[in-house]
């Protein structure tokens, strides 16, 4: 097995059907058979509780549920997942790969749904006990294309173009105002080609901060 220094938080984001969850299943993967110590999570859900508040926020037959209650679930599930996975994974050195975390909060319900985001912002750290990834990948993808590939449609995923086009366009914010931390990848590149980025970059990342043994 191999010991680092610390434990590292990985997340991967992007809009619908941009083919993140795929990529995270392959770094876990890529990861787990090189004995890293590592574990694959999500949001919302990775815990009990958060996988409870994830089917009501993506029910489509919740289509009353107003824009700051969604909001709250969503914290609520984050919360959770923080300090029952994230805090204590970090704390025995693994490396933590969540698929979404606090970036999808800002794109979706901050300019998605027109939530101040100064507001967002203070209840994701409050949420988060202030623990931010030290790398995150963003699949970029336009959303007429992502859209297009989807055959069911839950309660977000329904939402309409320009919804999605709002999403996409705070990702890229987020992006530029956080250069250090989100890295940009074209999701039309096919799988292979975008996994090695990934895969490339968490490398550097663990070797620039030491392995203790391998
Ligand atoms: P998933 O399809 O990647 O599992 O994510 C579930 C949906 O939840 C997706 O439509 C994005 C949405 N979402 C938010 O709106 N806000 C959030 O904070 C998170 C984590 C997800």
């Amino acid at each position: 097995m191999k010991l680092l220094d610390k434990g590292f938080f990985i997340t991967i984001e992007g809009g619908e059907a941009s083919g993140k969850s795929t990529q995270a299943k392959k770094l876990f993967k890529y990861l787990d058979n090189k004995d890293y110590l590592v574990i694959l999570t999500h949001e919302p859900g990775g815990t009990d509780i958060s996988e409870r508040i994830r089917s009501i926020l993506l029910d489509k037959n919740n289509l009353g549920m107003c824009p700051l209650t969604e909001l709250f679930l969503y914290f609520a599930s984050r919360s959770q997942h923080v300090y029952e996975v994230i805090k204590s994974k970090l704390k025995e050195k693994f490396i933590v790969i969540s698929d979404r975390y606090h970036d999808s909060t800002m794109a979706y319900q901050g300019e998605g749904r027109g939530i101040p985001k100064a507001k967002i912002k203070e209840m994701n750290d409050f949420a988060t006990s202030g623990i931010i990834p030290d790398l995150t990948f963003l699949i970029d993808l336009p959303p007429k294309i992502a859209l297009s590939r989807l055959s069911h449609f839950d309660r977000i995923e329904r939402e309409d173009l320009e919804f999605h086009k709002r999403v996409r366009s705070e990702y890229l914010q987020l992006a530029r105002e956080n250069e250090s931390r989100i890295i940009v990848i074209d999701g039309m590149a096919d799988e292979e080609t975008i996994f090695n980025e990934i895969k490339e970059r968490v490398l550097n990342l663990i070797k620039s901060n030491g392995v203790l043994n391998e």
